[in-house]
């Protein structure tokens, strides 16, 4: 790089060292390309000379060549090949740019500024320290300067600089500045931001970027290079309480066993006392390893291997935290959420959610309410779509550590991860658990699963049916049940159509309804095998999802699909209830097939072909299959 060939070329080592010791800064930019954010981000590259000197040539050429800028550098070119490719849907990340001065590093994440890119915002803003929000000075605070601020606010970004840039179009006004000011000041207090810093400047002529400019003498503040390198944000992480998720259990051979991870907050010595959460046992830190030797302390941001003074059980996705203001533990929250996914959010539906280092299954239980991200006003939702921002109530599977997100971003954020697709479907923080989860504990009893299943001498199981609507699910159910009755088992049939007449009536045909309705019956599943039962289930259920989390609910073997395949064109056929020709005539909506998706299974224990197996025939292999497959529950 330009500036910094000579120590290169003379002092490698010192050089490096150099990088090694200096702290690092994150920081987001929001902005349209109008307002002029390629330009300063080009100039805090340029200025801080991060650019490669075959760059700087090629910059020079550009702007002479394109004269955008009459002849001088334009920086926006710096930066801007990749808008060009954005145009283009060639990517809609996130892009970061380093760049370094004497005092710091530098991450700075580029997020595009429409509302269309909200979730690209909120990835960049969620690792980010510091805001620099642009405002045009000609145009003052706009809609999007409000969505851009509230969306910083929400994801905890204390520090924010208020760039009012173009001032040379201005006049270098400071009424105008002052104006600007005072109208932010009002929003931003709403919004949860109490403190932030306006500074007028002109990126493009580099006007208080990393010098005072005399053309803005009545500026009593810090140009914004100087704001960011003084910032105080490790000391702010290190004066919170310690925590640590632990990442990798390390353990080479019998007599070592460190716990690996990041620190996240805080300080940590040896002879610290710490808490091993969600199980909550004490123990003592022992030693700090790392690769350079032991350590007296280990602080916020170092990632080392901690050695506890007692054997006690620690796991990856466990946290180490200390004593005193421990994090807390629940398994219900209330949390802010953001939609990544084209396809919406499915209250009830288990997605992954990762956590610090922990993963585990998770279900929007209640969505409370949707935000406009440009008027603030809350909007009653049933479900998020792409880019949508809501708060819901969350419940996970398993006791999690936490801490809200505003003391704690990394035990308070969180992703959403589709279980098919994997894909990221949202990101999240964490608001506080809900009291109603503390307070419910599981009741112990003394006559268990196994006990009521010997004294009906069978394992309780569920055998799962699956298909199209008038597939033959319910005939070839009832004839299965009918034949293990005779048999002298104790067996219940929960069939779609009569579980919507009682404790489903209030359950219609949307996705989230069906979402609802398959997650009731497979807990009524789980009860009735816990009872003893063989239960039969004869619904559509059209989502693998929902059919998946339904065989978790049960152990190994428990749990046995059955997919009664009967293509569309036959079902509609044979049409027994007469609804295909509704949905077709368009009175009915929705309609499985029709106009409503059904996901055939990929990995049934057992699949019924009813275009060559009769239903009494198909009974029959059924129960034989069962036969020759008892679970070990007796
Ligand atoms: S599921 O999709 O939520 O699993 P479920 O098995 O409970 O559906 O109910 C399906 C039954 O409801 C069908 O067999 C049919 O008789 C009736 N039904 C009424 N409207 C619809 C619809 N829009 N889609 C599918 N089935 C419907």
């Amino acid at each position: 790089m330009a500036h910094q060939s000579a120590l290169i070329a003379e002092d490698i080592e010192g050089y490096l060292r150099a990088h090694e010791v200096k702290s690092l800064l994150r920081f987001l930019t929001c902005g349209s390309v109008d307002d002029g954010k390629s330009t300063l981000i080009g100039r805090l590259l340029y200025d801080s000379k991060m650019i490669f000197e075959d760059q700087l040539a090629a910059l020079e050429a550009d702007s002479k060549r394109l004269g955008t800028q009459g002849g001088e550098i334009d920086f926006a070119l710096l930066v801007d090949g990749l808008a060009a490719e954005r145009e283009q849907g060639i990517t809609i990340d996130v892009a970061y740019r380093f760049f370094s001065t004497d005092k710091r590093k530098f991450i700075v994440a580029d997020t595009p500024g429409h509302e269309q890119y909200t979730r690209n915002m909120v990835t960049g803003a969620s690792t980010a320290d510091a805001a620099v929000i642009l405002i045009d000075a000609r145009k003052g605070v706009l809609t999007q300067t409000k969505r851009h601020s509230y969306l910083v606010s929400l994801l905890g970004i204390r520090h924010v600089a208020l760039a009012i840039n173009k001032m040379d179009l201005v006049g270098w006004s400071q009424e105008v500045f002052d104006q600007i000011v005072a109208d932010y000041h009002d929003f931003a207090a709403r919004i949860g931001i109490k403190v932030f810093t306006p500074i007028p400047m002109s990126a493009l002529k580099g006007d208080n970027i990393t010098e005072l400019s005399a053309n803005l003498g009545w500026y009593a503040g810090q140009p914004l290079m100087r704001w960011l390198e003084d910032l105080p944000v490790e000391d702010e992480l290190q004066a919170r309480p310690f925590r640590m998720p632990v990442q990798w259990v390390n353990r080479p051979n019998l007599d070592f066993r460190g716990f690996s991870g990041l620190v996240s907050s805080g300080v940590i010595r040896p002879g610290d006392r710490v808490k091993a959460l969600p199980s909550g046992r004490e123990t003592v830190v022992e030693r700090i390893v790392t690769l350079a030797g032991d350590l007296p302390q280990a602080v916020a941001g170092q990632a080392v291997t901690l050695t506890l003074t007692d054997e006690i059980d620690v796991s990856r996705g466990d946290v180490l935290a200390e004593t005193k203001s421990p994090a807390a533990v629940a398994d219900q929250f209330e949390a802010t959420l953001v939609w990544f996914d084209d396809e919406h959010m499915l209250p009830g539906r288990p997605y992954l959610m990762k956590l610090g280092t922990r993963t585990v299954a998770a279900q929007v239980t209640e969505p409370k309410y949707k935000v406009n991200v440009n008027t603030l006003e809350h909007l009653a939702a049933k479900r998020l779509e792409l880019n949508e921002i809501g708060v819901v109530n969350l419940s996970t599977d398993a006791p999690v550590a936490f801490d809200p997100y505003e003391e704690n971003k990394d035990l308070g954020g969180f992703i959403l991860i589709d279980r098919i697709s994997n894909r990221t479907v949202g990101a999240g923080l964490l608001h506080f658990a809900l009291r109603r989860s503390q307070n419910i504990h599981w009741q112990a009893l003394d006559v268990d699963k196994q006990a009521r299943a010997l004294a009906k001498g069978q394992a309780g199981r569920v055998v799962w049916f699956t298909g199209l609507s008038g597939a033959g699910k319910s005939t070839i159910a009832n004839l299965v049940e009918k034949k293990l009755h005779a048999d002298g088992r104790h067996t219940y049939l929960l069939d779609g159509d009569n579980v919507r007449h009682g404790l489903n009536k209030d359950l219609g045909f949307t996705e989230e309804d069906r979402v609802e309705n398959i997650r009731r019956v497979a807990e009524v599943a789980r009860l009735m095998v816990d009872a003893g039962l063989i239960v039969l289930v004869s619904f559509i259920s059209p989502f693998r999802a929902e059919r998946r989390m339904a065989r978790e609910l049960l152990a190994p073997g428990e749990f046995v699909e059955v997919f009664v395949d009967t293509p569309l064109a036959e079902a509609e056929r044979r049409d027994v209830k007469g609804l295909y020709a509704k949905a077709r005539a368009g009175e009915l909506k929705n309609f499985t097939g029709v106009d409503s998706p059904y996901e055939p299974p990929e990995h049934a224990e057992l699949r019924i072909d009813t275009t060559r197996l009769a239903p009494e025939a198909a009974a029959e292999a059924i129960v034989h299959w069962l036969d020759g497959a008892e679970p070990s529950g007796i």
